[in-house]
Order: structure tokens, then sequence, then C-alpha cells
């Protein structure tokens, strides 16, 4: 079940150059979001009116009653965003997609491999793993120091191992080179960033034989089945990530 609803904005934060962090609040207690759906977002002040936007879901902080969206300014819709201030008022829809797998056994060991703003529905999804007594260990890349996001708040539930292009933190390279990759074993992959980033995982995962799924979000423009911009080659043909979707089994994709 889908619902919409009026949202309150209660912060707006800069993570850095690129990413605000805003937080919603309801009334009432928001209804079971699974990590990896994401949320349709009206952005009335952009001059294109009656703009959604799919942003995947962050966090759900169910003690205060807030649900996170990590936003890239990227676009004219995403700006307009993260114009947004305290107070002011949000149409979403909610809960869209399908989620990450659960896991499936107490100790079973998660890695999560997040790139650029993809990062965000690993916040949730690892708080998750935490609480059914997974192990989850936190992959998470960016160009330079500058550009990670919610580090800190990763570590509350998993060890976080980062790489950098540069070099400026963590280790210097792709994800795919960290040496956690070679000096543990991992029973499970989930990926979200940018897409080459996503297949070199994919690929390392198919080599290692480990189960891997990615979430393709990035590929979603209007996020409801209208635009066909999230058209993806799948085992089973050309399938829409927004309505299949968004976390696919790496195995289905033609990658
Ligand atoms: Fe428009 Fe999927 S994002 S059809």
């Amino acid at each position: 079940k889908k619902y919409v609803l009026d949202l309150k904005v209660s912060s707006v934060e800069r993570i850095n150059e690129r990413n605000v962090l805003i937080k919603l609040t309801d009334d009432k207690p928001f209804p079971e979001m699974l990590p990896g759906q994401f949320v349709e977002v009206r952005v009335d002040g952009s001059p294109s009116t009656f703009l959604r936007r799919p942003i995947s879901i962050n966090f759900l902080d169910c003690e205060r009653n807030e649900l996170w969206l990590l936003v890239a300014a990227i676009g004219e819709g995403t700006r307009a965003l993260a114009r947004l201030h305290a107070g002011d008022i949000l149409n979403c829809v909610l809960p869209l997609g399908n989620g990450f797998t659960p896991v499936r056994r107490p100790g079973e060991r998660v890695l999560l491999v997040g790139g650029g703003v993809g990062v965000a529905p690993l916040l949730y999804y690892g708080k998750q793993i935490r609480e059914a007594g997974g192990d989850p260990v936190f992959l998470l890349g960016a160009r330079t120091a500058a550009d990670l996001a919610e580090v800190e708040l990763f570590k509350a539930y998993g060890r976080v191992c980062i790489t950098t292009e540069d070099g400026s933190a963590g280790e210097k390279g792709f994800v795919t080179n960290h040496s956690v990759l070679v000096s543990e074993h991992f029973d499970h992959i989930s990926t979200c960033g940018p897409k080459p980033m996503m297949m070199a995982v994919a690929h390392y995962a198919r080599k290692a034989s480990i189960p891997c799924e990615a979430s393709l979000e990035n590929m979603m423009a209007c996020g409801v089945g209208a635009c066909l911009c999230c058209v993806e080659k799948t085992t089973e043909g050309n399938l829409c990530v927004c309505k299949e979707g968004p976390v696919f089994d790496t195995r289905r994709l033609l990658w």
C-alpha cells in the first residue's frame, strides 16, 4: 500500500558541497518502509510546476518519527528541494519500489558498497541488518574526502571502509580495490551508486561467487513508469527500474 502524505520539514542540513539531508516528520507514525524503497517527492517551487522526484529512503528514525532523505542537488528539481526550510510542507508518495533482501540468518556478513549519494539507502539497510543480528560492513567510495557523506552515522551499525580516488581519505582507488575484499569473507553484497561502480562490484561478486544485489535508483527520472528513462536489459527482457526495482539481483542484469 502506498500513501500520499503532506510531510513537514523538520530540518535541512548541508552535508557537503553536493548533498543536503532533509528530515521530514508527520503527526501520525510513518507506515512501514523497507530499506531500498523510495519516495516520490513533489517539487512545487521549481519553474516546471508539479514535478516529482524519486528520492531513496536514507533513514527512518522511528523514535523521533523522522524520515530522512539525502538529496544530491544536481538538477532543477533537486536544487529546489535543497532550498527547503524547516516548517515547509513536502508532499510525498511512499513507500515505492521493492527493497534490499533482509538478512536470512544471524551472523550473516553483508558488505554494503556505496558511491556518491548512492550511500543513502545503505544507512537504513545497515540498521536493519544490525537489528536482525547480521554483521554489516560498509565500503564507501568517493572522489575526495570532502565528497563523503554520513560516515559517522554508518559507524553506529558496522565497520566503515573507505576509498577515495585521490587518496584524501581511506585507501586510494576504487571500491573494488579495497583490501577488505581480499582479507575478509562476505556472504552477501549489496550496492548502490554510479552504474560503473555497481557493475564493477557485480563482476567482483560473480567471480567470487557471492550473491549480489544492486539498487539502480540513479536511473530513475519520473519514478512512476511514465518516462521510460529507466529501462534496463535483464535476463527477462527490458524492465522498468521504477516498476520492477529499484533493487535487482545482479545475475538478472546483462552486465
Ligand atoms: Fe520514468 Fe521509470 S523512471 S519510467
